[in-house]
């Protein structure tokens, strides 16, 4: 429960623990800091001492447009995440990344694999925690990995081998963009079957990422919420954007779901030092 003002915590709380509409679950309550500002994904990889931070990326939750509607798993993600600054950045890996991984370890948690921090970047730019996650983020793994230029399997072993410290990843100077294409009544109840046409080989530099999906008598239909995620890159966000949408432009299906605006914050104008959300954009 996100709650906007004193009164909308009370009732969330009296709902909770007085009426007990959420029975055990709402048996216990933990009240957080409100946190305004702008989202970004912090994803490194770890390998229980060190770290290796992975570009930085965004995503969309809201399923419409000038994020409105239903969260969402992800409607689409860009990277790099314009917000983060590289002092951001530097400041995000010796003030959250480093103090947690290190902190596993001395509680005798040598935490390997990858790290995601959903971060809150507030209006005078500092960075706060959401949630940690173990693992890429969907779909930020989509352009950030588009980007990676080195062997992910490489970096993975150099995690598992504890020598993350000696290693480097390359990244594509060029910004990456996906659109996630959902099915029809996600992400209530998404329809499963419904063939699935204009995914002839795409553009150079595009993928198109299969979530859900299945062949049915040699036709790709859909068989999950998330169907697909067309991810392009291109020298500027932007760039990315316009090619990432010719592909989903050609590609259908009954009751297919997108935003029109992933990437609008990265492309809104910004007050200087400040991470305030952006203007809804469109194509
Ligand atoms: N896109 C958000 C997540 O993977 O948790």
């Amino acid at each position: 429960m996100v709650a906007a003002t004193a009164a909308e915590a009370h009732a969330a709380i009296d709902a909770m623990l007085v009426e007990h509409r959420m029975g055990d679950a709402g048996a216990r309550v933990v009240i957080e800091e409100f946190l305004a500002g702008e989202e970004a994904s912090f994803i490194v990889i770890a390998d229980g001492r060190n770290v290796l931070p992975f570009a930085t990326s965004q995503d969309h939750k809201r399923l419409r447009d000038g994020d409105q509607g239903p969260n969402t798993g992800g409607m689409g993600a860009y990277s790099p995440a314009p917000v983060i600054t590289p002092a951001l950045h530097a400041r995000v890996v010796r003030e959250i990344i480093l103090p947690t991984v290190r902190g596993m370890a001395a509680d005798g948690i040598a935490y390997c694999g990858f790290l995601y921090a959903g971060l809150m970047i507030d209006a005078a730019g500092n960075p706060k925690v959401l949630e940690f996650n173990c693992r890429l983020g969907d779909p930020e793994a989509q352009p950030i990995l588009l980007r990676l230029r080195s062997d992910l399997l490489g970096l993975i072993e150099g995690a598992l081998d504890g020598r993350l410290d000696r290693m480097e990843a390359e990244w594509d100077r060029r910004a990456a963009l996906g659109v996630v294409l959902a099915a029809a009544n996600y992400p209530e109840a998404p329809r499963k079957g419904d063939p699935i046409s204009g995914l002839a080989a795409p553009a150079e530099d595009v993928r198109v990422f299969h979530a859900g999906t299945a062949l049915a008598d040699g036709r790709v239909v859909t068989a999950g919420g998330r169907v697909l995620c067309v991810t392009a890159l291109g020298g500027s966000i932007r760039i990315a954007r316009t090619r990432a949408y010719q592909v989903v432009d050609a590609i259908r299906f009954d009751g297919m779901q997108y935003r029109n605006d992933i990437g609008h914050r990265a492309l809104a104008p910004r007050p200087r030092g400040a991470g305030g959300r952006g203007a809804r954009e469109g194509r």
